[in-house]
């Protein structure tokens, strides 16, 4: 069997401020097959960005592995691996460089890996152009001169330039507003069918992660506590923390109320103690026990759904899942 497109394997990154020390990323392993979605999810500062950081060699992880396609990465990215991994970031109103034409913006990656003729490349940003849904009239408009979801359509076209197999998408949606997220939702969707693209997919929106992703996992406090296949986690999450995410969807809570925890799940009391030491979320949760305080359990659960729990939320009942179809079922209908 080949081996996943992204792997990585135990993944830390310590930061030194001051005389403070932030466990940004703990212990994170995760994997992204070829042509899949995998959603990361967590609130600010749950370490999603410095992930990113570690897979693409912008940050050097203090422990642990990166491997791209089974080949392990080190230090900074060669040439060769920068082609392959593609990044997306959440402001497309600071990523693109407003002295620059949107041709000259989408063509830079060419020019640094040195990639075909004058001839060549303009036909490349000419089709790039196309496939995001832009024409070739924007090419020598600035970047001032789009709008919010055009420019973030020109950095999907520019992180496609060298063919790469892995996007990273941190955030690509967040500062637009729901209507153009819906486009450029679709719009990636349709570039990864064509392109039999992978994303790593980081939001903290878990009601995009239902529209984008087969697989999501779930960070806290730069922990992985829970994770799955989509439909797994939306079924019957088992860490508390991935229920209060649920439960704060709109539609998932008009549609179903047994996400709606029976305990004042809006109450957010800060952790306090070392989050490298036990579950960082144990301040939060009204059913941590001794043991939470002492260590950080092991992921437990099988194949398609695990979570990082010692005393898990109850599976939803069998009942309560086909009352939740119905439901859907009818409001379809
Ligand atoms: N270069 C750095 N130096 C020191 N601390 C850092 C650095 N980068 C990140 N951190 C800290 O690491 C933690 C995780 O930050 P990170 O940016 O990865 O979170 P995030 O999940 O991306 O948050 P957001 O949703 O706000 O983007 C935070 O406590 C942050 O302050
Ligand atoms: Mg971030």
């Amino acid at each position: 069997m080949s081996p996943p497109l992204l792997k990585v394997t135990k993944a830390n990154k310590v930061f030194h401020v001051g005389s403070a020390t932030v466990h940004a990323v703990t212990d994170i392993s995760l994997t992204v097959n070829k042509g899949e979605t995998v959603a990361v999810v967590g609130e600010s500062g749950s370490g999603k960005t410095t992930l990113a950081n570690l897979i693409l060699g912008i940050e050097i992880p203090t422990s642990g592995e990166v491997e791209l396609a089974g080949e392990q990465l080190k230090g900074r990215r060669s040439k060769t691996v920068r082609r392959k991994i593609g990044l997306v970031q959440q402001n497309p109103y600071s990523t693109l460089n407003p002295r620059k034409s949107i041709g000259q913006a989408i063509g830079l990656p060419l020019d640094v890996h040195g990639i075909g003729s004058r001839a060549e490349r303009r036909r490349r940003i000419g089709e790039l152009l196309e496939k995001v849904g832009l024409n070739a009239g924007h090419r020598d408009r600035r970047p001032l001169a789009l709008s919010g979801g055009q420019r973030q359509r020109v950095a999907i076209a520019r992180a496609l330039t060298t063919n790469p197999d892995l996007l990273v998408l941190d955030e690509p949606t967040s500062s637009l507003d729901v209507s153009v997220q819906a486009h450029i939702l679709r719009l990636l969707r349709d570039l990864q069918q064509e392109f039999d693209l992978a994303y790593l997919f980081i939001t903290h929106d878990l009601g995009v992660v239902r529209v984008i992703a087969s697989r999501v996992v779930v960070m806290y406090r730069g922990r992985v506590v829970e994770e799955g296949s989509v439909a797994a986690i939306f079924r019957s999450p088992r860490h508390r923390y991935t229920q209060l995410l649920l439960a704060s969807i709109p539609t998932v809570s008009e549609e179903d109320d047994a996400f709606k925890p029976d305990w004042p799940w809006d109450a957010d009391v800060k952790g306090d103690g070392d989050p490298a030491e036990g579950c960082p979320f144990r301040s939060r949760c009204p059913f941590a026990v001794e043991r939470c305080g002492q260590e950080f359990p092991d992921m437990r659960g099988s194949g398609d759904h695990r979570y990082a729990c010692f005393n898990p939320r109850p599976e939803t009942s069998e009942a309560i899942v086909n009352l939740q179809a119905e439901k859907l079922e009818r409001k379809k209908a």
